[in-house]
C-alpha cells in the first residue's frame, strides 16, 4: 500500500459510513469569473477543471456514485452564447475524458431529456455510455437538460401507460414502491449527500424525488475553487449527521422507512 492509500484508508476509518452516493449542484462559475474580471465562460472553463478533480477525488475516496448537475432544463434561458459555450465545453469534456474514465473503470451515464441536445453531443454521450457500460468503479452520472419535475412528469406518464396496459389502478403503496423503476435514476441508490457550492441554499429542481432523505451540505466555496479538501470536509460533515429517515431514533441506511 502506498502512503497515499494508507492516508485514505485512515481517513475512511475515521468517517465510518461513507456516503454511497454524492450528488453535487456545481454553482458559482459566473461569480468566480466576475471576481477576476473575466467573462462568465472563463468561469465555466475553470468549472470543467473542478469537475475533473471532483470525479478523480470521489473515486479515490471510495464513494461509489457521483451525480453532477451540469445543465438544467431552465439553463436554456441563459444568453445564447453562454449556452453554446457550455455545450462546447461538455463536448470537449466527453472527447478528452472518456478514454481516461474508461481506463479508470468509471461508468458514465447521462440523465435528462437528451432529445433537445445537438446530434453530435448525443452521439458523444452514446459512445461514452456504451464504452463504459460494463465498468464497476465510480458510477458517474451527468445531469444534462435535466429537471426534477420533468423527470417526475416523464415517470408518471410511463407509469400511467404501464397500468393502462395492465388494466388496473394500483394502490398508493404499489405506486410508491414501483415509482423508482420509472425514474432516470432507477439503477442507482438515492443520494445520501447533496452538496451545493457558492453559498446558495436551494435544491433548484434537482433530483426532487430522490433527495427525500438526503443530507444537504452547503458550502460558500465557488465551484471552480472546489477541491478534494472541500469534498472531504463535506463528507466529514455528513458523517456527523444523525440520519433518522423520519423515525425518532437513529437508524442505519438499511432501516429506512
Ligand atoms: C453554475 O454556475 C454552473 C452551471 C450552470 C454549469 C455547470 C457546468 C460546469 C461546471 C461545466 C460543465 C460540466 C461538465 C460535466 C463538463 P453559474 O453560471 O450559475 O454561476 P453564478 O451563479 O455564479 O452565475
Amino acid at each position: 500500500m502506498s502512503e497515499k492509500d494508507n492516508d485514505i484508508a485512515a481517513w475512511q476509518a475515521s468517517i465510518g459510513d461513507l456516503p454511497e452516493h454524492i450528488a453535487i449542484i456545481m454553482d458559482g462559475n459566473g461569480r468566480w469569473a466576475n471576481a477576476r474580471g473575466l467573462p462568465r465562460t472563463a468561469g465555466h472553463k475553470a468549472g470543467v477543471e473542478a469537475t475533473r478533480r471532483a470525479v478523480r477525488s470521489t473515486a479515490e475516496l471510495g464513494v461509489k456514485y457521483l451525480t453532477l448537475f451540469a445543465f438544467s432544463s431552465e439553463n436554456w434561458r441563459r444568453p445564447e452564447a453562454e449556452v453554446r459555450e457550455l455545450m462546447r465545453l461538455l463536448r470537449i469534456y466527453l472527447r478528452s475524458e472518456t478514454a481516461d474514465l474508461h481506463k479508470d473503470d468509471v461508468r458514465l451515464r447521462v440523465i435528462g431529456d437528451k432529445a433537445m441536445l445537438a446530434a453530435d453531443t448525443r452521439q458523444l454521450i452514446d459512445q461514452a455510455e456504451s464504452l463504459t457500460a460494463q465498468n464497476n468503479g465510480l458510477q458517474l452520472t451527468i445531469a444534462l437538460n435535466y429537471g426534477g419535475r420533468d423527470e417526475i412528469a416523464f415517470a408518471t406518464q410511463a407509469m400511467i401507460k404501464d397500468y393502462s396496459e395492465k388494466g388496473y389502478v394500483p394502490d398508493i403503496e404499489e405506486v410508491e414502491t414501483r415509482y423508482k423503476s420509472f425514474l432516470m435514476t432507477k439503477d442507482m441508490p438515492d443520494p445520501d449527500l447533496l452538496i451545493r457550492t457558492s453559498g446558495e441554499r436551494r435544491i433548484s429542481n434537482f433530483l426532487l424525488w430522490q433527495c427525500a432523505y438526503s443530507e444537504f451540505v452547503f458550502t460558500d466555496v465557488l465551484w471552480p475553487d472546489f477541491d478534494k479538501a472541500d469534498l472531504m470536509y463535506a463528507i466529514e460533515e455528513f458523517s456527523g449527521r444523525d440520519r433518522r429517515y423520519g423515525n425518532a431514533v437513529c437508524h442505519s441506511r438499511s432501516n429506512k422507512s
